[in-house]
């Protein structure tokens, strides 16, 4: 049962300074200052109420109308929007918080031409306002734990935190070979015969799996930001992956899963009506 809410005098160590936004609309989704706390069961605990009253209509408008444009007008993206978009991307949810994405913006003429050109001159990055290159990194485990235990937004890091954070990176180091990996395996094959256990990742392409969904979602949450400001984008894994990494000079843990062309849509932007299956195809009640 809750019985109070209250402010805590002493906050979490402030998180980086976001840029000043010149789009405060957007800015409504910041979260409180200073951490709230309620007590539940004689308990003090984090509160963060949920919002009410967010119009739907509205969200739904944002998420139908988002369409892969193939097509944009020479209108460029105030930097402001294209800021607060990126802003919004960040806010994805990602595996045990760890964030392992990196937006390339890519501004330089000579870049643009050259990743236009990786993108197989399709016309959605040859019309595009502003590419995007969205790359999910494997190699930021480590640093991100111990920064996520540096930066902890509460006064304590919880014990089962820490250790957590602690013990993450040997998870999710495949070692020489996937050595480790299989040996991780071999040990959760055994274990999940009593309970369950998690199977991963363990291995270099179940980490690379694992940064991609993360990093997806944050490409999702900056074509629905575009949307939700009047622009319009074309999430593109039509390009070529050497050519790309050797523009941005990416390490081999840096892997650019899509390409996200953006501006304003084109009266001939979409090229034909969204087609969906039936949706007894997708959505199971079990
Ligand atoms: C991961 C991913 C990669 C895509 N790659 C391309 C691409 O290279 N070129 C392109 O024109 N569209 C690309 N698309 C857009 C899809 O073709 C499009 O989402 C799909 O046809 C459904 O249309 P809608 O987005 O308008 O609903 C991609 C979409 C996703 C999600």
């Amino acid at each position: 049962m809750t019985t109070q809410t209250k402010t805590r005098k002493k906050a979490a160590k402030p998180a980086a300074k976001a840029k000043a936004p010149k789009v405060p609309a957007a800015r409504s989704v910041a979260k409180p200052a200073a951490p709230k706390t309620v007590t539940v069961d004689g308990k003090e605990r984090y509160h963060e109420p949920a919002p009410q009253g967010i119009d739907l209509e509205s969200f739904r408008q944002v998420v139908s109308s988002r369409r892969s444009v193939r097509k944009f007008t020479d209108k460029p993206i105030p930097q402001a929007v294209l800021d607060d978009c990126l802003d919004m991307a960040l806010l994805a949810p990602c595996s045990s918080g760890l964030q392992p994405w990196e937006f390339y913006v890519v501004k330089s003429a000579d870049k643009k031409a050259r990743l236009v050109k990786a993108c197989m001159s399709q016309l959605a990055a040859k019309t595009a306002a502003e590419l995007i290159v969205c790359v999910a990194r494997t190699d930021r485990v480590q640093e991100f734990s111990r920064k996520m235990l540096r930066e902890w937004p509460m006064p304590d890091v919880p014990v089962l935190v820490k250790r957590y954070y602690q013990l993450i990176p040997y998870n999710y180091a495949p070692g020489p070979l996937n050595s480790f990996a299989m040996v991780k395996k071999a040990a959760t094959a055994a274990g999940g015969l009593l309970a369950a256990v998690p199977r991963g990742p363990y291995t270099g392409a179940e980490v690379k799996l694992w940064a991609a969904k993360s990093t997806a979602l944050a490409c999702e949450n900056l074509v629905l930001a575009l949307r939700a400001h009047g622009y319009d984008s074309c999430m593109m894994e039509g390009f070529d992956e050497v050519r790309v990494r050797k523009l941005l000079k990416l390490n081999d843990a840096a892997f650019p899963i899509m390409v996200v062309g953006a501006g304003e849509r084109a009266a001939d932007g979409v090229f034909w009506p969204q087609l969906r299956f039936e949706r007894k195809l997708f959505v199971h009640e079990v």
